[in-house]
């Protein structure tokens, strides 16, 4: 029973965090194509609030759920599994939070513009930044995903 409900909360984070930062990339994306100004203050905002509401205590619930799992199952912490999931779990982590910290800027940024004003150069400079980290840690993600699945490398140990 214990193991049925903590698993199940295990996964219902896991995709928790995994729809929101598809979610609110899509999101993102679409404001910033569309250029309007108005628009892109709103969703930089709303994506804010989705990070602190949603991913935050996901990421939080997951890696205590993780190793509540790991405890009630036995699976060695010396394994190259668990070495695999906490390096690219560090990862996704160290491409996040320069992530949060640039979405704060392009909301002041945009907030700083008039509505039908062009954006400056810094804001479409950081966004490209922005990109840039969301691509690592939703590749990371996916091969986490697949490490949970699989277990690949959970019978391997380091040391
Ligand atoms: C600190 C990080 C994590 C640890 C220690 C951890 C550990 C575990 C453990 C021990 C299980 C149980 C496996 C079993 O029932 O045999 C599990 C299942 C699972 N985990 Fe994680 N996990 C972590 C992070 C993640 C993340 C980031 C995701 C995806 C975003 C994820 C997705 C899943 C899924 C989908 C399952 C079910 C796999 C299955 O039943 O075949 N986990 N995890």
């Amino acid at each position: 029973m214990e193991y049925n409900v903590v698993k199940y909360i295990h996964i219902i984070t896991a995709t928790v965090l995994f729809g929101t930062g598809m979610g609110t990339a899509f999101f993102m994306l679409m404001a910033y194509i569309s250029k309007d100004v108005a628009t892109l203050k709103q969703t930089t905002h709303h994506v804010i609030l989705a990070d602190w509401f949603f991913t935050t205590p996901a990421v939080i619930i997951q890696s205590i759920t993780g190793i509540w799992l790991m405890n009630i199952l036995h699976y060695p912490f010396n394994s190259v599994w668990f070495a695999g999931i906490i390096g690219l779990y560090v990862l996704v982590g160290l491409c996040w939070i320069p992530v949060v910290v640039i979405q704060y800027k392009l909301r002041t940024i945009a907030l700083n513009v008039k509505n039908n004003d062009a954006l400056p150069l810094q804001y479409h400079a950081l966004m490209r930044w922005w990109i840039s980290l969301g691509i690592p840690a939703f590749v990371s993600i996916l091969i986490i995903y697949w490490l949970m699945i699989a277990k690949t490398g959970l019978g391997i140990t380091l040391i």
